[in-house]
């Protein structure tokens, strides 16, 4: 039985998680948030410098419900992780400057945790986690990545975003219909009432150099002007914005091409099973896509579960429980925070002599 403490404070959430493994399964004791999403929606996005204070803030209370509510006192637990990279420096600094505080006061591994593969490890905590390989398409804020997992901590990038980030287009895009940030979940409930199939909108395509196109990437910024263009057009004839068709128009062709290149991408190298995590893999028009196309095409679909799809620190324990099965590995408490890192290098977090 091996239990950690988890910290996630990379974005704007708080979170810290108590998580155990045992006989192989993953156990979610707490799991604590405290969202700064309010604070932030005044300015219309999250400010690095709010966001820091209110992690600081938060955490002290956090981590003690999350003892309380899992029965587990410091010095039981295995050891304490946190996310080190990719985020905001500021924020990421907070989680990891207290993980460690807590790792050297109590003489406890310390394991930095790279927040992709949080949230890929997000999906071991679903009912009947898959054992890899497998597909994963991770749709967040800040990424949209087709990623072949060969083994827990054996990633290879296949596709990726040419520009926004799936989940960034549904906050620009709902900032355009005057939504409230975040925009997933507000274009999602308003799109309930809409219609989406009234507006064609593309579907980006991202062209190769010599002709042709990339089969397993994405490009979002068209379908943001097309929006734009729809927008303009109708203040031009002076009518009402039916934001309803509108934003479920918009969510419908996201999905469509999210999952329509994920299912190809799957079937061409052989994959059968597809794993879909990050907070965009919330969407409820989403899920029912990816899981009736994987059926169609004979795919295995394991969507992680709505509550750890948005950033969270139970997905920080569950990689930090991977990470030590694997090697047994912990990270120096002089390792650092770095704003960017490629996920195929996650292990150099694991070495003694820190990168940064
Ligand atoms: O994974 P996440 O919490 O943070 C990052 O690591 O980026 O993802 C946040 C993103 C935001 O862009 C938010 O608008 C989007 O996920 N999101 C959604 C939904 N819930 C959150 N997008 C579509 N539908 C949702 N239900
Ligand atoms: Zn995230």
């Amino acid at each position: 039985m091996t239990t950690v403490l988890a910290l996630e404070t990379s974005c704007d959430e708080s979170a810290v998680s108590l998580v155990r493994r045992n006989q192989g399964k993953t156990y979610v004791l707490s799991s604590k948030i405290a969202s700064q999403v309010k604070e932030h929606s005044l300015w219309g996005g999250v400010v690095p410098e709010i966001a820091s204070r209110r992690h600081l803030e938060a955490l002290p209370f956090l981590i003690a419900d999350a003892l309380e509510e899992s029965k587990v006192d410091i010095p039981n637990v295995d050891a304490v992780a946190a996310t080190v990279t990719p985020g905001l420096v500021g924020a990421l600094m907070v989680g990891s400057v207290t993980a460690r505080t807590l790792a050297a006061l109590y003489s406890l591994p310390f394991i930095g945790i790279h927040h992709l593969e949080g949230h890929l490890a997000s999906v071991l905590l679903s009912e009947e986690p898959p054992d890899p390989p497998y597909l994963v398409l991770l749709v967040s804020g800040g990424h949209t990545e087709l990623i072949e997992v060969r083994d827990h901590g054996a990633y290879e990038r296949i596709g990726r975003s040419h520009d926004d980030a799936a989940g960034e287009a549904f906050d620009k895009v709902a900032r355009l219909l005057g939504l409230p940030y975040p925009g997933g979940p507000s274009i999602e409930a308003i799109a309930q009432g809409g219609d989406p199939r009234r507006f064609q909108l593309p579907k980006g395509k991202v062209s190769k150099p010599g002709g042709g196109y990339y089969s397993y990437d994405f490009s979002f910024s068209g379908l943001k002007t097309a929006m734009l263009r729809k927008v303009e057009l109708f203040a031009s004839e002076g009518r009402k914005l039916p934001v309803p068709d509108l934003a479920a128009s918009f969510q419908n062709i996201v999905a469509e091409v999210l999952v329509e290149r994920t299912v190809i991408c799957a079937s061409d190298r052989g994959l059968s099973k597809v794993v879909m995590v990050g907070g965009v893999a919330a969407n409820r028009r989403l899920r029912e896509l990816m899981e009736v196309s994987c059926q169609k095409n004979s795919i295995e679909v394991n969507l992680a579960p709505k509550a750890f799809c948005t950033d969270n620190a139970a997905m920080i324990g569950a990689a930090a429980l991977n990470r030590l099965k694997l090697s047994q590995c912990s990270s120096s408490l002089e390792l650092g925070v770095v704003a960017r890192m490629p996920l195929n290098q996650a292990e150099a977090l694991y070495s003694q002599k820190p990168l940064f």
